[in-house]
Parts: C-alpha cells; structure tokens; sequence
C-alpha cells in the first residue's frame, strides 16, 4: 500500500533533530536507527512516504549513498516498503510482538524495562474483589441489550459522586461513560472540532492529544510553561491571535511536566474562557495520584452555575486503578453530553458493561486503593529521584507534587539518541520530542516511576549502560554548550 501522507526532506530533517552522534557506527546505520525510533514512537506514523533519497541528502547534508544505504536498512528491518515510481513508506515489521508495541515503546526482549507508559500495574486485591462482584451482577444486566451509549446508570451515579466530593456539585446526567479518557477527548473533538479550526495545548503536553488533534485534521496551537507556571498572558494572547475552537489543559499533575495549576490560574482561565467564550476541555485522568499537598479542586468548579460557556472535563480509571479496563469519561453540561453522546452513536456505541461494573467496585472501594497505593507511589518517586541524583548528577528536575513521572532535563539535546541506545539496554521510554510539536523537547526525557522500586533500580542501571555508551560515543552531554535556544520549548 501506498503512503497515505508524505513528509517532506527539511521536515523529517527537523524531527532527526541532531542525530548524528560522531558514534563509531556508521552514518547510515545511525540514521536508519533514529527513523526507526521515530516510527516507533508515532513521530513518523506508518504509512508516511519518506522523502526520495536525493532530496533528503540534500536537507541533511549528506552523500545520497549513505541516505539509500539507510534506507535499505530500514527495509530490512521491516520499517519501510518501497515501490518503484510510488516511492518508500513507513510499516511495522511483522516481527512477532512488534505489531502489538505502543506507538511509544521501541522494540524490546521480553525482560524491557517498560516506561514508556507513566501507569500503575493493577492493585491485585482489589481487582480480584471487584471482579467477583461484577460477576455475580452481570446477569441482571444480560437480560437487556447491553448497548449503552451513555454508558450503566450505576456507575454514571458513582463518577457523578466522585466530583461532587472533590467540589463540584454533579448530577449522573451530566457524566457520559467512555472507553479510557482517549476515547472522551476523541469524542470531544470529534463533535466541537472541524477541519482546519485550532485547539490550544500546553507545550509540552500528552502526545496522543497532539494526535487526536492532527486526526481531526485540526492545528495544536502550542503555549509554554514559564517556570513553575501557566504562562496566562501567552495563553491570552494564543487565544487572541489564533480564536481556537477549544483550549485542551491537563492542571492537574500535567502529563508530562507534572505540575499543578494554582486556585488563581484556575480562575483566570476560566474567566478568559469565559470573556472570549472559548470552551475549555480539562484532562483530569492524573487527578488522583495526588503524593504531596492538598488534592486539586476541579477546575470546572471556578465556572459559575448561570455561565454558558462550555467546560468538558475528561477522566478515567487508567491511572487510578487500571489502563487495562478502558473506562473514562466526560462530564459538562446535559446538552453537551448528549451531543456527545449523538457523535458516539457512529463509533462504537457502548462501553463494556462488565469493564464498567469491576470499575464501578473499584471506585466504591476508591480511599482505601489509594490509601495503599499512594504511599507506595510516592515513595518510589522519591527512590527515583535519589537514583538519578545519584546516576545521572548532570540531569535536572522538579519533583511534581502528583502523578506518575519526572520530566527531565538531560543539559543536551540527546534525548531521542538515549531513547534509542535505552531500547538496546532493554528500557523502553518515550523521548521528549513526542511531547511537543516540531521535534522539540530534545533535551528532556520523561522518566515515569510506575514500577516497584527493585525494578527501577535495574532499569536506571541499564539507563546508566546506555548513556554511558551514548557518551562513549561522543553524543554531547552536560557540559556541552547549551543548545537549548534551538528549541521551540
Ligand atoms: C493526560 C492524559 N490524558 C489521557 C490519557 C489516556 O488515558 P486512558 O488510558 O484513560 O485513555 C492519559 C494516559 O496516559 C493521560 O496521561
């Protein structure tokens, strides 16, 4: 099959980003490596034409043979088909497991150290109690359809709760059950965005966001932190200049910088959504890993009753209890849910009924899961947090006062070359370029510490194997000259 989209020579320059390392390898094996990465992380997505081998040279300097050397490589390896007169596309290699990788996760043995996901394995007790008590329920259920659009009553009454407890007055109509916060965003996009509208993001912000965005065929309008902060006055001024359609924020534990909105920026978005009647989708699915200080009131409690601008917020049981489940959803008002809910009709239509009983359970039993799961969380941040003190003097962070990960800076644009040399070492990780738009983001990592703190412990030690063998081969690293003003950060 032919590429369903091409990327051009100076584009796909612009994502290899500094990928020449002065590594004993050669250049073109270098550069097969770095596409690869860039296909397996989703940067490159499968079905991109690659631009011909001349014009690609041309935009990276270099002879045209080393650039068809890499691309034979590349299919070799199964990451690229080519036709004569169609030219070469990005695939997957049919390599047992490889079809089933995340778009993050480099290909790995079986021993992988994975943290390309920031997500907690499932608490064992707690999963089993839950699943023998949906099962017991799921026969009063399989007397009807089980199609739901709106998903079971029961748990919309129970997600309802949760937000009435954390400060925001909810009723069950106002929740609609989704596959996984993925699928609510994508619904939410999918009934308010049209092609070529614009949807303002944080900078860095969650990777799939940026492709359910690009999906709808709309622009990310990207804003950046200032120090610990929201920067409002750009965010304005973004919203000024570009009217998106939709302002798209994680405030809470923002996924992957891990910090948190203050009660004042909370307030002042709302307000400016408010005064440019810009509507606003809020990512709660990090919510509750709340490890330090008081847990976040919705933002959605800043609007007032009487206001009319719209304000969706998502979630999920991903990070609370399981990614495995695939239950999210969205709560706004009725008449946006049931608009919502008319878009889902062509997609899917209902959300697993037994999926959504074993997480009704769950939330039922919500204080004491995070009651155990909490400190063991917290603590392996900490355990992380000395590791690479320890390991990797050079690297800087803020320890987020919530959610699942570090976000890094590695002092040197370096960040898709470790991620590659990483998978080698048997550590999976998402490099700071999937983050962000355009290839920025180069010289940060997100560092999750989602697993148990012995296997953190092994995994940084491959990590400390892999730069170490980055360094050896002459990649820049801390104390190199700062290359940061090339970022788009
Ligand atoms: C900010 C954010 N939004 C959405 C998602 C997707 O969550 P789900 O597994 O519920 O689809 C994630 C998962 O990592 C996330 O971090």
């Amino acid at each position: 099959m032919d590429g369903d989209r091409h990327v051009t020579g100076r584009t796909l320059a612009k994502h290899l980003g500094q990928w020449r390392t002065a590594n004993s390898r050669a250049a073109y094996a270098e550069l097969a490596e770095r596409v690869k990465l860039l296909v397996l992380d989703g940067r490159l997505p499968v079905r991109t034409r690659l631009p011909a081998e001349r014009e690609l040279a041309a935009a990276l300097q270099i002879s045209r043979t080393t650039v068809a050397a890499g691309y034979d490589l590349l299919r070799e390896a199964g990451f690229l088909q080519s036709k004569r007169g169609s030219g070469s596309w990005t695939t997957l290699p049919d390599a047992p497991g490889v079809r089933q990788l995340t778009p993050f996760a480099p290909a790995g043995d079986s021993a992988a150290f994975d943290l390309a996901y920031a997500a907690l394995a499932a608490p064992p007790d707690a999963l089993a109690g839950a699943m023998a008590a949906a099962t017991e329920q799921v026969a009063c259920h399989a007397t009807g359809s089980g199609y739901q659009l709106l998903g079971l009553d029961s748990l919309r009454e129970t997600v309802a709760r949760r937000f009435t407890d954390r400060g925001l007055p909810t009723t069950p109509d106002q929740i609609l059950i989704t596959c996984g916060a993925q699928h609510a965003m994508a619904l939410v996009l999918s009934a308010l965005v049209s092609p070529g509208d614009r949807v303002l993001v944080e900078h860095p912000t969650y990777p799939n966001a940026l492709d359910a965005i690009a999906r709808e065929h709309a622009r990310a309008v990207p804003v950046g932190f200032t120090g610990p902060d929201w920067d409002l006055d750009t965010i304005a001024a973004a919203v000024r200049d570009a009217c998106p359609r939709l302002m798209y924020l994680i405030p809470d534990y923002q996924n992957p910088t891990g910090r948190c909105m203050s009660q004042e920026q909370r307030a002042e978005i709302v307000e400016l959504a408010r005064r440019t009647r810009t509507p606003l989708l809020i990512d709660e699915t990090v919510s509750e890993i709340v490890l330090d200080g008081p847990a976040p009131t919705p933002l959605a409690g800043q609007l007032a009753e009487s206001s009319t601008s719209p304000l969706i917020t998502i979630g999920s049981a991903s990070k609370t209890f399981w990614g495995g489940f695939r239950i999210g959803w969205v709560r706004a008002r009725r008449p946006m849910i049931e608009r919502i809910a008319r878009a889902r009709a062509s997609m899917d239509i209902s959300t697993s009924v037994i999926d959504q009983l074993v997480c009704q359970h769950l939330m039922a039993d919500l204080g004491p899961v995070l009651a155990r799961r909490l400190p063991a969380v917290r603590s392996a941040r900490d355990h992380l947090f000395a590791l690479m003190a320890q390991r990797f003097p050079g690297w800087r962070t803020v320890v987020p006062p919530g959610g699942l990960s570090l976000w890094v800076d590695l002092g040197a644009p370096v960040s898709s070359a470790l991620v590659s040399s990483a998978s080698r070492h048997g550590v999976m990780l998402a490099a700071g370029p999937r983050f962000g738009l355009d290839g920025a983001f180069e010289r940060y990592l997100r560092l999750p510490y989602t697993l148990p703190e012995a296997k953190l412990d092994q995994a940084m030690e491959r990590l400390a194997a892999a730069w170490l063998a980055l360094s050896d081969a002459g990649a820049p690293t801390p104390g190199w000259p700062d290359l940061a003003a090339a970022e788009v950060a």
